[in-house]
């Protein structure tokens, strides 16, 4: 066997197999990271060999363990064996998914995951689908669509002439992640077009309002942007009602999924994406709940026709096959990495109830962690999860919480025994809960614990 590749997959075992006792940060210095991986670039190179030893120790200190089963920072997931190991093959293979005729395994591999996951999230069976690098990717791909077909309702050739001197678009929006803005700004479509709807106390948006913003300009061409789970809450927007209310009005409704579409596959929790089928487009990520490893979101539209339409790309070099779906014909891509085949790996191994007990269990451990961090002395828990995402604050007996809340998160950091991030919501910093690694375990929740109530000591000294 060719030693490089022997090698990598025991250093990439070793390292998989060390993540339950390594600290989850080194929390590196640039300066020292810089100096370590900036070796001299040689004129006639080095042993093979000796590069992937090399890299493996040079790279160990900069590597933030996010699969560890105590990392929390943003939702990550962690990679499940068989995903890596379908993705080590997928890089063998080094197949080029632009084409059926580049890879006919990676064209149909494409065709029966998009087929299951229809099926596990109750999206419709006519959709058609993109395998993207995440879900921001997957929201342009899905938002050209939606941009040709509003435009088009309203005789506009957006693909010929573009936008200039186009009906203006208006985006209507409630909860929304910040690639969602950047999606738009990638098709053209200005940060002046969105509309912020209001937002009820629960984070889902405020469906009266909403209809009373689209009946105000009944002509303009208009996407309605909902959120399948936000990042800080976990909210839901009331899909059903809002997709109701938009076709009324002519509106396209697309929705942000990119972890939270997967509940759609828990019994117990399917009810938060109720109606969901009744929107137009949905983008979501496989990186992140499906703990598949990065550079796999993607991107359904209720409309073939206008997907393919905004996608589409001639060339004359095409090897025309009757039949089969080329994957160019859907993405932004030519070539690329065969991204569905980690997927494939991954639903194969785990079937409908792995997905589900997955997604359940990371609610269960998100919820116990998240009221044990409650009992804490100066904890405020401030959401309550409703899936896997949780916020909550360190108060100061002075009352300076941001600082405080800072600092906590700082020590819990450097101690390597868990690792938060922090953010700002509703104008007080906060620490983020985000659990979506099929690795955590109870074991995890107490260590965490743990790890929490230390640094809480150390701020209070
Ligand atoms: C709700 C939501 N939407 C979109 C994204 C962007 O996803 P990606 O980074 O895979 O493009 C994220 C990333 O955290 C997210 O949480």
């Amino acid at each position: 066997m060719n030693p490089e590749l022997k090698r990598a997959a025991e250093l990439a075992a070793e390292y998989i197999d060390g993540l339950d006792t390594e600290p989850v940060s080194h929390e590196p210095s640039v300066g020292d990271l810089r100096a370590t991986l900036g070796r001299e670039l040689t004129t006639d190179g080095v042993p093979a060999l000796q590069v992937i030893e090399e890299l493996a120790v040079d790279a160990r200190d900069g590597l933030l363990n996010t699969a560890s089963g105590r990392f929390y920072g943003w939702v990550i997931g962690g990679g499940i064996p068989v995903a890596i190991a379908a993705d080590w093959l997928t890089s063998a293979w080094d197949q080029n998914a632009g084409a059926y005729a580049c890879s006919p395994t990676a064209a149909v591999i494409e065709e029966v995951v998009a087929d299951w996951l229809k099926e596990i999230l109750g999206l419709p069976k006519q959709a058609s689908y993109a395998f993207v690098t995440g879900c921001q990717m997957a929201s342009v791909t899905a938002l050209a669509a939606a941009r040709h077909k509003i435009l088009t309702d309203k005789d506009w050739p957006v693909a010929e002439q573009g936008l200039s001197g186009s009906p203006a678009i208006r985006v209507l929006v409630g909860e929304h992640h910040e690639t969602l803005l950047r999606a738009l700004r990638l098709l053209g479509i200005g940060t002046d077009s969105i509309v912020q709807v209001a937002i009820n106390n629960d984070g889902r948006i405020n469906v009266d309002a909403l209809e009373r913003e689209l009946k105000q300009n009944t002509d303009a061409p208009t996407i309605v942007a909902l959120a399948a789970g936000d990042l800080n809450r976990g909210a839901f927007d009331p899909f059903g009602e809002a997709c109701d209310v938009a076709h009324e009005c002519g509106a396209w409704v697309h929705v942000d999924g990119a972890f939270g579409l997967w509940v759609a596959s828990s019994r117990k929790l399917c009810h938060l994406v109720n109606g969901i089928e009744k929107a137009d487009s949905w983008a979501m990520d496989a990186h992140k709940w499906l703990n598949v490893p990065h550079d796999s979101g993607i991107a359904f539209v209720a409309d073939p026709k206008s997907h393919r339409a905004a996608m589409t790309i001639p060339a004359a070099y095409k090897v025309e096959v009757a039949d089969v779906r080329d994957e160019l014909e859907w993405g932004p891509e030519w070539s690329r990495r065969a991204r569905a085949i980690p997927i494939y790996a991954a639903l194969r191994a785990l079937g409908r109830n792995g997905v589900a007990e997955l997604v359940e269990r990371c609610c269960d451990l998100t919820k116990d962690l998240v009221k044990r961090l409650g009992e804490l002395p100066g904890v405020e828990v401030l959401t309550t999860p409703i899936i896997n995402q949780g916020l909550v604050r360190f108060l100061d007996p002075n009352g300076d919480h941001d600082t405080r809340t800072d600092a906590v998160i700082q020590y819990i950091n450097e101690s390597g025994d868990a690792w938060f991030g922090g953010t700002i919501w509703n104008g007080m910093r906060v620490m983020r809960i985000s659990l979506s690694n099929w690795r955590t375990n109870q074991d995890d929740i107490d260590r965490t614990v743990a790890a929490v109530r230390s640094a809480l000591n150390k701020a209070s000294n």
